[in-house]
């Protein structure tokens, strides 16, 4: 059995996820998180929010899972959300064809069109993995799930596959509400939903999960990052796309300031991110040489980004695999919104020094259009009023046209053109953004911490997602050692720590089982207790078992949880060892 069979064991055994409608033979690419993985994902989350947004003091926002059909044909979703598939002609299985090829040991890029998809299945005969068939000729798939809202057919809808379009579209409503404060990070925790073609790879490829997105929006002319400074020196693992081109395998390490000022990264805030994004799997127990960075080429890039890095972790079966995406997206969300949707997702920038410009301003005059026009002069007056887009039009053409009868030209108007001083203007924010996938990061913390002691399992969950705080036990399950544990779980309870109570079983077996979820203490109440009040604290990772004053027990997991070391905080309280 390999690690990723048994960690997925245990995740089944201990409640932390499996594989959803089980009871009708599962569904590929759904997970059920159970009450443990419930929790390692609240607490991932939590900790994300912590050093993601609140320590740079952004916001966080909650929009709908799902957006009409304009909003994801403008973000150019529609046209480039896509995988090449191909459908055996004999059983009618469908496979994602850059998949197929690369299980079939042909290295190819997801950056191919169908037709040298095409050639390359040709040229190797490669057949359907299910039943040998034949495969058909390779064509796109979008992979957004398409939905109708509310009962019209008409309605098209999509289930979001980023959280990242609604910090687009409500951009200027947060702004706002933020008193313009700028630059502005813009954050959400929400689902995702995408439509996988034949997700193969178990808790790694889902077609619905979660996701932690910030988007930084930045002025373009300003591309200093304030807290870069503080992590200019730290050293990243890049496989980026020079290395790359040459066909090296092996990341090349520099730090974050060598890599912009090279420009191997675009610019300071993305270097930023990244280096942030180390460190948070780092502190999830990822060693550093067990992460890189994977720059994605032109073609294997979202259609989005001007530059892609992938943090990839290493994983036992699958290698190296995605966890956070870094993308320089500049103004092509705005841009494409403001385009669709007609309205002003501009931020004004304060000049230093005046600025001259032409400006033109255009007034219509009532009394020409109502002797060409007099029957529809109000309709025309609240067109004019209610739209701006028409200014432009009458200068480039030099007439408009409100209906296929009503034509305007430029006598209808006072135009007039001067030259102004200007002290504001206005410009589309550039956005970089961190995009962590939750799920793929809980399951990689769950292989991390999977370790195997004297045929035991043992999860040594860093204390920071621990799913539990401690357990109490009695040593056997009687009145006196039950009534001081009762006590005492209720105690921490009541303090706000997650605590397991447990009297059943031979102390070993609880032992045993709270290792498996990761519980970082036990406290037991035996014998001693009744003499002299104090209970043993035993420590998941080591097994070694300490006596602490009963009445302790509380400041003992305070200061646990402060320092997040248990060898300091038995030697802060000069806790006598048990062995
Ligand atoms: N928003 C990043 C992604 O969809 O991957």
């Amino acid at each position: 059995m390999d690690k990723a069979e048994k960690v997925q064991q245990l995740c089944v055994k201990r409640g932390f996820f499996w594989g959803a409608y089980e009871i009708y033979g599962g569904v590929a690419g759904f997970l059920t998180w159970g009450p443990n993985g419930v929790i390692l994902k609240r607490r991932i989350a939590d900790y994300w929010r912590k050093f993601f947004i609140d320590k740079h003091g952004f916001v966080e926002i909650s929009s709908p899972d799902i957006a009409p059909y304009i909003v994801f044909e403008a973000s150019g979703h529609v046209e480039g959300f896509k995988d090449i598939m191909v459908t055996c002609l004999k059983c009618n299985n469908k496979y994602r064809a850059d998949t197929l090829l690369n299980e079939k040991g042909i290295n190819v890029s997801e950056a191919l069109g169908p037709a040298e998809m095409l050639s390359i299945i040709d040229e190797h005969k490669v057949k359907c993995p299910n039943c040998g068939g034949e495969l058909g000729e390779p064509g796109y798939f979008i992979t957004m799930f398409q939905t109708t809202i509310g009962p019209y057919a008409g309605s098209k809808g999509f289930l979001r596959p980023e959280t990242a379009q609604g910090m687009f579209t409500e951009f200027k409503r947060v702004f706002e509400a933020e008193r313009k404060k700028f630059p502005i990070g813009i954050a959400q925790v929400g689902r995702g939903y995408r439509n996988e073609i034949s997700p193969r790879q178990g808790p790694i490829r889902l077609r619905e999960f979660d996701m932690m997105e910030l988007e930084m929006f930045i002025d373009p002319q300003d591309q200093r990052c304030p807290y870069f400074d503080s992590v200019k020196d730290e050293e990243l693992n890049l496989y980026h796309r020079i290395i790359k081109e040459k066909g090296e395998l092996e990341y090349e390490t520099m730090s974050a300031e060598e890599a912009v000022d090279k420009k191997i990264i675009i610019n300071e805030w993305m270097a930023y991110f990244m280096v942030m994004a180390q460190k948070f799997m780092e502190t999830l127990g990822i060693p550093r040489n067990r992460q890189r960075f994977h720059e994605k080429l032109e073609g294997e890039r979202a259609h989005y980004a001007t530059q892609t890095f992938d943090q990839e972790v290493y994983l036992s079966r699958w290698g190296w695999i995605e966890v956070s995406g870094h993308a320089y997206r500049g103004d092509y969300d705005l841009l494409s919104h403001i385009k669709t949707s007609g309205r002003d997702l501009y931020v004004d920038r304060k000049l230093d020094k005046p600025k001259k410009v032409i400006q033109t301003t255009i007034i219509p005059d009532p009394k020409k259009i109502k002797d060409k026009y007099p029957r529809q002069i109000g309709r025309i007056m609240k067109f004019l009023r209610e739209e701006d887009s028409w200014k432009e039009e009458l200068v480039d053409k030099g007439y408009i046209n409100i209906t296929d009868e009503i034509t305007l030209d430029k006598s209808f108007f006072n135009i007039k053109t001067e030259e102004k001083k200007i002290w504001v203007e206005k410009f589309i924010p550039h956005v970089v953004e961190p995009s962590f996938g939750l799920d793929r990061i809980a399951y990689t913390v769950l292989e991390y911490s999977y370790t195997e002691k004297e045929d035991r399992v043992v999860l040594s969950l860093p204390y920071i997602v621990r799913v539990f705080d401690c357990a109490v036990f009695p040593l056997v399950d009687s009145g006196e050692f039950n009534m001081i544990a009762r006590s005492l779980y209720n105690e921490l309870i009541d303090a706000g720590f997650r605590v397991i109570f447990e009297a059943k079983d031979s102390i070993g077996r609880r032992y045993a089982r709270i290792d498996e979820i990761g519980v970082p203490v036990a406290f037991t109440i035996d014998g001693r207790t009744l003499e002299d009040s104090t209970v043993t604290v035993r420590d998941r990772d080591t097994w070694r078992q300490y006596r602490l004053k009963i009445s302790d027990a509380l400041v003992f997991l305070r200061e646990l949880f402060r320092y997040n070391s248990f060898t300091k905080v038995v030697k802060m309280m000069k806790l006598e060892s048990v062995d």
